[in-house]
């Protein structure tokens, strides 16, 4: 995707942005000397640390260690993508984003497709002012007009083709229509109709605002009740989240946010003032979903019906976090009564008793006891055996940390056994780097470990791996001078990294890829940090040091073969053999 758009336009809309009015619009920032500083937008602080440096055209917090340029930045702070935040620094600096078409290659997702989508936007609200069906309905359901703009409600009139008379005048434009979903083909291919007829309309909005497509709710009966836009160029339910757009601009920073299930749960609740609330768009949460979350902040509550639908949906949601939980990050659920979705509760209750309710929701730790539990019978063996068992694929994927850690000792609690029998399996001797550090899936204790050589074959990859999640780690390790003799796929890139971050070190992956940004083997690293590690930096650390000496006595060992069977060995060769064979005498032995 980001090759359509040339690096140097990209650079140079970098180095020409202004990065001090770029943040300053979002965040209030303070002359320093020749910074500016400012409470960290991106975590929570009292005195500022948050840096933006002008003539690096780069920020960086010292609290938290996030970093970057304008790009960096937008994508961040505004949630955008990547091409988004291009697009937007482009707007700033007013100028047009170059596309390189390569032959054969679709075009991108044009500024046409989202003029088609305002334009049906603008039809929809028009017609929900101008007549009274969709006004009575919204009206019937407390929507006030005040709300119905902020969202810019509408209504699809009850015709078969209003839309497609104004919007499809000639071809092209009836390209655009179908390829955003607003109108369908008959069957015999004979022309078009409008999708959504007779009903009333939620557009849904990226991070921008523009419109990517629509939910659309039928006033009496008939099915679907809801009825979305298909998934588009431009739309992706696995990725939006209704109302996300409405409640950053109700706030800019965001403390929490509240994920429900409905399009008129969002409109209520923000109506009722509860403007953190969002919603996933007929589709389970992901973990992009959630990634895309806790970029913007780091409290989380999901809020369930409390029937059984509703249960079902709150465990797949647990079940999707997981590999988004992290320390500092607070995801909870919030279960409500029988009968009740958060529309009708709100407008039962009100704003204070529902954010009460919110406060109290159960944290994922109890909600992942409480729900295992009531899948077994706790009180006898075999019931408690089988939670463990249960539990186990659900804590691997937790990312290793403190919160795992906790967890694993309550399931232990629970379970009846100690914490090393529930625990994961940490590697074994130094020499021999966990098996959690392998890309495989983790190993349990009482599962025997193969000790075979076969992981062995894979400690280059393996160190590498752990360095690009703890580079700081790097420092502690001692690198044996025969490694560089070691031929091997990603030697070269593990002394790399070993010797450049024991120099320079690193606060975290993010620090690192940006470092390794323009070197050839970035690609790679950003491959190992898209994989889960799970271990946490103690345990890094000693598995790197095991991989890495490891590794050294390998190299040492060949090489010593070689010099020592090569014959007319030149002086520095001579030199190196007596090193090698100096070293390889154990401590203290025979001397
Ligand atoms: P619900 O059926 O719980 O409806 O669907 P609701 O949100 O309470 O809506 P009202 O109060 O009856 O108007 C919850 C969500 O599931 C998706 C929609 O996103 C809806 O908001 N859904 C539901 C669909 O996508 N299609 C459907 O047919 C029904
Ligand atoms: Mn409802």
């Amino acid at each position: 995707m980001s090759g359509l758009i040339p690096k140097h336009f990209i650079e140079e809309l970098i180095a020409r942005v202004d990065l001090v009015e770029l943040i300053g619009s979002r965040v209030p920032l303070k002359k320093h000397g020749r910074e500016y500083k400012a409470c960290c937008p991106f975590h929570g602080e009292k005195t500022p640390s948050f840096t933006v440096v002008p003539e690096k055209n780069f920020y960086h917090c010292f609290g938290c260690g996030e970093h970057g340029n304008a790009l960096g930045f937008l994508m961040k702070h505004d949630n955008l993508g990547f091409i988004e935040a291009i697009e937007e620094l482009a707007d700033r600096v007013g100028v047009e984003v170059p596309r390189e078409q390569t032959p054969g290659q679709r075009p991108p997702p044009s500024d046409a497709l989202f003029a088609t989508l305002e334009k049906a936007a603008g039809f929809y609200r028009n017609e929900l002012m101008n007549t009274s069906r969709g006004k009575d309905y919204f009206k019937s359901r407390g929507i006030s007009g005040e709300t119905a703009i902020k969202f810019g409600l509408g209504y699809a009139p009850d015709a078969w083709d209003s839309l497609l008379k104004l919007l499809g005048g000639n071809d092209a434009d009836r390209a655009r229509l179908l390829q955003v979903g607003l109108i369908i083909e008959r069957d015999n291919r004979s022309g078009h109709y409008d999708r959504f007829r007779d009903r009333v309309m939620f557009p849904i909005r990226d991070a921008r605002g523009r419109t990517l497509g629509f939910g659309g709710r039928v006033l009496d009966k008939g099915e679907p009740k809801y009825m979305n836009s298909p998934e588009t160029e431009l739309f992706h339910k696995g990725r939006e989240l209704y109302g996300l757009y409405e409640a950053r601009q109700a706030t800019r920073t965001l403390a929490r946010l509240l994920i429900v299930e409905g399009y008129m749960d969002v409109v209520r609740l923000h109506q009722a003032g509860i403007t953190y609330a969002v919603a996933t768009l007929g589709t389970a949460t992901t973990p992009e979903h959630l990634a895309r979350v806790f970029r913007i902040c780091n409290e989380v509550t999901f809020c369930f019906d409390g029937d059984r639908a509703g249960r079902a949906a709150a465990w797949k949601a647990l079940e999707n976090s997981l590999s988004q939980v992290r320390e500092g990050r607070q995801i909870r659920f919030l279960f409500l009564p029988e009968g009740h979705d958060p529309d009708s509760l709100v407008g039962e209750e009100g704003r204070e008793a529902f954010e009460a309710r919110i406060k109290q929701a159960m944290p994922l730790s109890e909600y992942f006891i409480q729900h295992l539990s009531s899948q077994v019978d706790t009180r006898s063996i075999d019931g408690r055996a089988s939670l463990g068992e249960m539990a186990r694929p659900l804590l691997e994927r937790i990312p290793a940390g403190i919160f795992r850690e906790l967890l694993v000792d309550e399931v232990a609690k629970v379970v009846g056994l100690s914490r090393d029998r529930v625990s994961l399996v940490r590697g074994a001797t130094p020499a021999e780097p966990s098996q959690a550090a392998q890309t495989e899936r983790p190993r349990w204790s009482g599962t025997p470990t193969h000790r075979a050589s076969a992981g062995r074959r894979n400690l280059v990859r393996q160190a590498i791996h752990l360095l690009v999640h703890y580079p700081e780690i790097a420092d502690k390790v001692v690198l044996n001078p025969a490694l560089v003799t070691l031929e091997r796929p990603g030697v070269p890139l593990l002394i790399e990294l070993i010797e450049e971050l024991g120099r320079r070190p690193c606060a975290n992956t993010g620090a690192l890829l940006e470092r390794w940004r323009d070197r050839p083997d970035v690609e790679h690293l950003a491959k190992l940090a898209a994989q889960e590690c799970l271990v946490d930096a103690a345990g890094a650390a000693k598995d790197l040091a095991g991989a890495v000496q490891h590794l050294g006595e390998e190299a040492a060992r060949l090489r010593t073969d070689l010099l020592s069977k090569k014959s007319g060995l030149s002086e520095a060769e001579k030199a190196e053999l007596q090193g090698l064979l100096a070293r390889k005498l154990p401590v203290g032995h025979g001397a």
